[in-house]
This record gives structure tokens, sequence and C-alpha cells, in this order.
């Protein structure tokens, strides 16, 4: 008997600058780079993955967190299955940003049942300890209020990234 393959489309915004194409080129690529490059409109790259036995195809956009090449990629947002809210543990203003790009996704996406979207927060940067503004508490308090996972990463030393785009598949699957 042929397995099914699932498709699912995941989208990942967030303030410019807090690493979501990091984050996107450690994952798909293990790859990380120090230097910037502003992502314009939105990029897209695709994986292969298995999650509780399911085989998935994931299309995985990349958006723009500039504010002046962010309407280019809002027309990607519908179909989304799932989207990864990302901040970068030491800016507090993109920590602050969350619910607007949360609030802006649902409109644009306008997805059938706005109150159970699957939506996962990743604290990017764990790696620079010293430099951290957002405590674990605070941002855990706020996912918890919100009613959304939350999960400390590092694009750039890898950690808890494929942890992170796995739950978003996990919570994705649930809804088939
Ligand atoms: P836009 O495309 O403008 O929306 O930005 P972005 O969110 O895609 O940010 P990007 O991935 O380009 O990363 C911005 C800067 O942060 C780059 O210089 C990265 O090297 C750096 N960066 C990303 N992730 C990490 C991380 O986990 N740790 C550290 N120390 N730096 C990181
Ligand atoms: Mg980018």
């Amino acid at each position: 008997m042929a397995t099914k393959r699932y498709q699912q489309k995941i989208i990942v915004l967030g303030d410019s600058g807090v690493g979501k194409t990091s984050l996107l080129n450690r994952y798909v690529r293990q790859e990380f780079s120090q230097n910037y490059r502003a992502t314009i409109g939105a990029d897209f790259l695709s994986k292969e993955i298995t999650v509780d036995d399911r085989h998935i195809s994931l299309q995985l956009w990349d958006t723009a967190g500039q504010e002046r090449f962010q309407s280019l990629g809002m027309a990607f947002y519908r179909g989304a299955d799932c989207c990864l809210l990302v901040y970068d543990m030491t800016n507090l203003k993109s920590f602050q940003s969350l619910a607007n790009w949360r609030d802006e996704f649902l409109k644009q996406s306008s997805p059938n049942d706005p109150a159970t979207f699957p939506f996962i927060v990743l604290g990017n940067k764990s790696d620079l300890v010293n430099e951290r503004v957002v405590s674990e508490a605070m941002a855990q308090q706020w996912a918890k209020e919100n009613d959304l996972i939350l999960i400390e990463v590092s694009a750039k030393e890898g950690k808890s990234v494929e942890e992170g785009f796995q739950e978003g598949a996990r919570k994705a699957m649930k809804r088939e």
C-alpha cells in the first residue's frame, strides 16, 4: 500500500533581523552565516520530513521583516497550515511585536478557524547569553496567556531548531 504524502505550508514571521532566514538555513541546509542580507518579499524552501510515522513535504516560506518589503510577503500567507513567530531574545521590541505579527497574519490569511490556528513562538539567539533582555519566564508567561507553544532556539548553534520546526509540523498535522 502506498504511503500517503502530506503537504504542509509553514510561514515564518517576525521583525527584521530576528533570524528567520538564519533559522531556515540552519534547518534546511545546516548552514549559518553572520552576515545579514535582508529578505525582500518572500523566499521559498522545501524539506521532506517524517513526523509520527507520516511523511510530510514541508513548504517553508521565509518572509521580510523590513516594513518596506512586507506587503510583498503577505500574498503568501493564504493557505498556510502553521505559522512560526520569531523574536530575538536580545531585542525587546521584537518580542513586543509578536502579537502584531499574529494578528496581521490572521487578517491576511483568513484561515477557517482563526481561534485554533497553530502558531509556534521561537525565541532566537539563545547563544547570546549575556545580551539577553527577554527572560524565558517572561516569554513563557506571554505564550501561556495566548495559548501558544514557545521554544528557545539558536540558529547559530543549531540548538532546538529541528525541534521548533518539527513541533510546527506536528501541530499542523493535528488539524488534518
Ligand atoms: P529580515 O530578512 O530582514 O526579516 O531578517 P531575518 O529575520 O531574516 O534575519 P537574518 O536571519 O538575516 O539574521 C539577522 C542577523 O542575525 C544576521 O547577522 C545573523 O547572522 C544573526 N543571527 C541570526 N540567528 C542568530 C543566532 O541564533 N545567534 C546569533 N548570535 N546571531 C544570529
Ligand atoms: Mg530574512
